[in-house]
Parts: structure tokens; C-alpha cells; sequence
């Protein structure tokens, strides 16, 4: 049977970053669920659907064709077979993302999907509903957190970094803005699965998150 990893949490708690170091030392694949909320989100702002419209995310999902490849150790996010890799990661793409991610069609197409993965290949898969939702099953299932303040700063080190203009106070409120959607939404909300292992990230480093979630797996194995 293959074996698996559920890393769930609020955005920007370092959760793809740490998933993916993991999945490496263990020679699991990463799976990164969120990448497929953006490309269906995506899709949606191609085909003018308003976020808000939840008859039309419904029906416009149904023609979205959502596969992942593992190339060169990376993931790789095709939409209707075009890569969008590149186009997943603006502010926008994620907006859309966190209000149609609510809809249960799209979520069932897309649990589906990753469960399927899961099936045959060992992974370290994150998300918001992997430990409750997709993978109940998990060997280990971990709930990745960081203050707001300190995942506000880290967003904004990061744009700054890109040379993108941004104010921390801004990117503070949208966390918390799209930290209440996800913990509340109907379907799905982002919580701690009952037996998930709570690890706060505020204070640690990238690799002190790594090694304890390996260390917590290798115990459990
Ligand atoms: O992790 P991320 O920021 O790339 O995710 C984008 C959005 O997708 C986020 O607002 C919540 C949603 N999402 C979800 O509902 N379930 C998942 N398993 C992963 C992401």
C-alpha cells in the first residue's frame, strides 16, 4: 500500500515549501492541492465567471480537464492541456481561488483527482482538507500554522523581493480575510483533523519544521 503525508494549514505558513523538502528526503512525490484550486480559479477568470456565481463556477467546471505531471522533480499543472505553471501565482488567481474553492463540484472533481494520486504513489500532499477530507487514511497527518503577522511578513518579503510594490498591513488583512473563507466556507472548511500533530511555524526555521515532521513520521513508521 502506499504511504502518505497530509500537510494541512492557513496560507503562508511555509506548508508547499516544507512539504516539498520532505517529500524529497523520503523520495515521496509532492502534491501540491492548492495548485489545482488556482488552475480551476484560472479557468474561471478566462471564461468571465463571477466569483460570486456559483450556478456557473458549477457548470464551467465540468469542462475543465485539470492533470498533474512530475517533471524534473517539479510539479507541473496543466489546464485543458496548456501548462499554466506560470499563471497561478497572482494575487487574482488566488482570490478566485479561495471563493470558488468553495463550490462542492469543483471540490469533488478535484478530491477525486488527488485521491486517485494517492492510490499508487507514495506522497506528501498539502491543502486544507487532506487530512479530513481527502486522505483519512494519512500515516501522518500534520496542521501547519504561523501567526498572521508573521505570514504577512514573509508574503511581503517575498513580493518585495520580486520587485513588486506591496503594503504588509494589506497583505495582512487578506490573510486574514482568506483565513476566515477557507476555516468557514460550508464545504470543507480548513480545520485540524482530530489526530493531526499541531506545528506552529511562527518561530522555526524552514529546516526545524522539516526535520520535526520527519522525525513524527519515522516515529509513527
Ligand atoms: O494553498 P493555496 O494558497 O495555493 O490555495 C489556493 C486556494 O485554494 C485557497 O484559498 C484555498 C483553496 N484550497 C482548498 O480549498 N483546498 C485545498 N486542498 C487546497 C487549496
Amino acid at each position: 500500500m502506499s504511504k502518505s503525508i497530509a500537510i494541512d494549514g492557513p496560507a503562508g505558513a511555509g506548508k508547499s515549501t516544507i512539504a516539498k523538502k520532505v517529500a524529497k528526503s523520503l523520495g515521496f512525490i509532492y502534491v501540491d492541492t492548492g495548485a489545482m484550486y488556482r488552475a480551476m480559479a484560472l479557468y474561471m477568470i478566462k471564461n468571465k465567471v463571477d466569483a460570486s456565481d456559483s450556478e456557473k463556477i458549477s457548470a464551467t467546471c465540468k469542462s475543465a480537464d485539470i492533470t498533474i505531471k512530475h517533471e524534473n522533480g517539479e510539479q507541473v499543472v496543466y489546464l485543458n492541456k496548456e501548462n499554466v505553471n506560470g499563471l497561478i501565482r497572482t494575487e487574482e488567481v488566488g482570490n478566485m481561488a479561495s471563493a470558488s474553492s468553495v463550490n462542492a463540484d469543483v471540490r469533488a472533481k478535484l478530491v477525486e483527482l488527488q485521491q486517485k494520486m494517492a492510490e499508487t504513489t507514495d506522497v506528501v500532499m498539502d491543502g486544507r482538507d487532506i487530512g479530513t477530507v481527502v486522505l483519512p487514511g494519512a500515516d501522518l497527518k500534520v496542521y501547519l500554522t504561523a501567526s498572521s503577522k508573521v505570514r504577512a511578513e514573509r508574503r511581503y518579503k517575498e513580493l518585495t523581493e520580486k520587485g513588486t510594490q506591496c503594503n504588509l498591513d494589506e497583505i495582512e488583512k487578506d490573510i486574514i480575510d482568506r483565513d476566515y473563507r477557507d476555516m468557514h466556507r460550508e464545504n470543507s472548511p480548513l480545520k485540524q483533523a482530530e489526530d493531526a500533530v499541531l506545528v506552529d511555524s511562527s518561530y522555526m526555521t524552514i529546516d526545524e519544521v522539516a526535520d520535526e515532521i520527519l522525525r513524527l513520521y519515522k516515529e509513527r513508521a
